[in-house]
């Protein structure tokens, strides 16, 4: 008797969390519709956030690894691409069910993930963002996409699918580290190359640069959403001085911020859509970012290595035969598209 009492006011206090929570989400969505949140699109997208971080590059490259699956089914990799000088790993694909391109990069797998989460209190805002007065964004972010193997690499495979899909959409996805790169990544291919249909979709991603880069990357890419999860420490670094708006790291906008409500075994998650500042105070930073766990899993996917701390990678001689590598030993695996859109032609032929 009592028992069930203090259930129902457990259901009565989660319904009544939700009903004000659902209440905040639709005057955010009807004040500014833009950009649409899909959560459909996310739980996907973060697996592919996910997969990027396998080490067997033949698994990966013939999308059979063990993360493989699920909603990714039937991906195809037009290149994989590992800098091992840089430890780094990203690839490019189409998803025929998505009618897009879709480029995944791996966050860091540097010795300690606690030493690389302590350095993100000292970044500096130290580079000025190429062509744009005023935007200030952190060297070493900048540098893994645009000064290593993935770049060309990258634009050569949208390239290469465009050739043969015409103009279809490019979504850009990462975690943590590969967060920060998929921002470069989105933003230089809506800025230098003409793309005009971008989603860019993060998770727990650092801040790379200030208020002024964070509302460049709004305008070219408005399509964006950024997704941190809880308590996750990363989001919250390098850290928002509220004091110098100007001078400090910014978000873009737009925040999803997750978190638990309800008590003991009742517990929901709830999806806050965020306001357009980039900063919105209702949301992550509402908290202490203090959880790493809560940076390594998002929508209960892992989002880390098979192993830590290693650049170690896997691969059978047959898919070495599609790979080539640069003098300093990178690796690049790329397939010509036309094969697998020929074997589709021909299926749907016999069909
Ligand atoms: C959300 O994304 C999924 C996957 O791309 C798509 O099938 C669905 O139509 C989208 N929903 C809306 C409302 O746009
Ligand atoms: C790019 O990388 C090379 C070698 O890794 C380095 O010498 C050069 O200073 C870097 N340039 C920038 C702009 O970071």
């Amino acid at each position: 008797m009592v028992m069930g009492r203090f259930r129902w006011l457990k259901l009565a206090v989660l319904f009544s969390l939700l009903a004000v929570c659902g209440g905040r989400e639709l005057r955010a969505t009807h004040k500014d519709p833009l950009p649409f949140y899909n959560r459909t699109l996310a739980k996907i997208l973060v697996e592919y956030a996910s997969a990027v971080y396998m080490t067997d590059l033949t698994e990966l490259f013939t999308w059979t690894c063990s993360r493989c699956n699920d909603m990714t089914k039937g991906f195809e990799i037009i290149e994989l691409i590992v800098d091992i000088q840089h430890c780094l790993q990203g690839f490019v694909g189409v998803a025929q069910d998505l009618n897009a391109i879709v480029i995944a990069f791996r966050g860091t797998q540097e010795h300690s993930l606690q030493n690389w989460i302590e350095d993100l209190f000292w970044k500096q805002l130290d580079l000025n963002y190429p062509g744009m007065p005023d935007a200030m964004v952190h060297h070493g972010f900048y540098s893994a996409y645009h000064n290593t193997t993935l770049r060309p690499a990258v634009l050569d495979a949208v390239k290469k699918a465009r050739q043969l899909y015409g103009d279809i959409g490019i979504m850009v996805t990462g975690h943590s580290m590969g967060g920060a790169m998929a921002s470069f990544c989105a933003l230089d291919l809506a800025v230098n190359h003409g793309a005009r249909i971008i989603q860019l979709m993060t998770f727990g991603q650092p801040r790379i640069g200030n208020s002024d880069f964070a509302s460049y990357l709004s305008k070219h890419v408005p399509n964006t959403i950024r997704i941190v999860n809880d308590h996750d420490i990363v989001p919250h670094l390098p850290p928002y001085y509220s004091h110098f708006p100007k001078k400090t790291y910014t978000h873009f906008a737009r925040e999803v911020w997750l978190f638990d409500i309800g008590l003991g075994s009742l517990v929901y998650t709830v999806e806050k859509v965020c306001d357009g500042s980039g900063e919105d105070p209702t949301c992550s930073r509402s908290v202490a970012g203090n959880s790493i766990s809560d940076h390594l899993k998002y929508f209960d996917v892992n989002l880390k290595g098979d192993s830590w701390g290693s650049c170690r990678m896997v691969m059978d001689s047959h898919t070495l035969s599609y790979g080539r590598t640069d003098l300093n030993g990178n690796i690049i695996l790329s397939r010509n598209p036309a094969t697998s859109v020929l074997k589709l032609n021909t299926q749907t032929a016999v069909l």
